[in-house]
């Protein structure tokens, strides 16, 4: 097995829960409070759903701005202890579910639209949450991703795709054993929604208004009738 793997992300995000609820809740990560959370929620709206899938939820926080616009949601993620948070706290269901276990046609619900807000981060497990994203949405649903702008996060590494080892860098010194990922091109992130059946509608560069850069990326994909 490659040193590298989806595995150990898993085990990063089990161990990270808690400072990572703290990290988002006390508003720590600036790009988020600044650009990115604005930005899916704005691309969620922008598409009207009534129902939405939050893959690899996290504590919670979109499901709870997203119901104040009157959206269902249903939250799912890996890590018990970060489940807990978010259905302690409301403003939708919460499960714990892993990608893979997702991916293996646990969850037999449909919805209008399905969000992964950077929480695409490996290999197989993108792979998988892809090929079942069609049996998860009604016809003409949407898939919106939010992640780590390729360029911008390229470094001086080759632009291809392949794993990456991770850092906490800019993170509180609570944060422990970060995980490797896999970084695509974004050739890549636009070929994987057009080889699973989706059309994409938009593609976003929140731009950070201090450093005059896109903050992320955002692909908007829409299920092919
Ligand atoms: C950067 S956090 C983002 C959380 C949330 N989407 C947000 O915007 O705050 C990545 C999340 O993906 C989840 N995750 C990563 N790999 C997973 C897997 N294989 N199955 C389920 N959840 C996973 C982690 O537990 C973590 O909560």
């Amino acid at each position: 097995m490659n040193p590298l793997n989806d595995q150990q992300i898993i085990d990063s995000w089990q161990k990270n829960a808690a400072p990572w609820t703290t990290a988002v809740r006390e508003n720590h990560i600036e790009s988020r409070t600044l650009v990115t959370n604005q930005a899916i929620v704005d691309a969620v709206l922008a598409i009207g759903p009534k129902t939405v899938l939050d893959i690899g939820c996290g504590e919670g926080w979109l499901a709870r701005e997203l119901a104040t616009h009157s959206i269902r949601v249903l939250g799912l993620d890996v890590v018990s202890e970060l489940v807990e948070q978010a259905c302690k706290t409301g403003g939708g269901r919460f499960e714990v579910m892993s990608y893979e276990d997702l991916a293996a046609g646990k969850l037999t619900e449909r919805f209008d639209a399905a969000v992964c807000n950077f929480s695409l981060l490996g290999k197989e497990s993108v792979d998988g949450i892809f090929n079942i994203m069609p049996t998860l949405l009604h016809t003409g649903g949407y898939f919106i991703v939010q992640t780590i702008h390729p360029v911008m996060s390229c470094g001086d590494q080759v632009y291809q795709d392949g794993w990456r080892e991770g850092s906490w860098h800019g993170f509180s010194n609570d944060f422990t054993d970060p995980a490797p990922w896999y970084f695509r091109t974004i050739e890549s992130w636009v070929r994987m929604f057009h080889e699973h059946h989706f059309h994409l509608t938009e593609i976003r560069d929140p731009m950070n208004p201090y450093t005059g850069k896109p903050a992320s990326i955002v692909l908007v994909g829409r299920l092919n009738n």
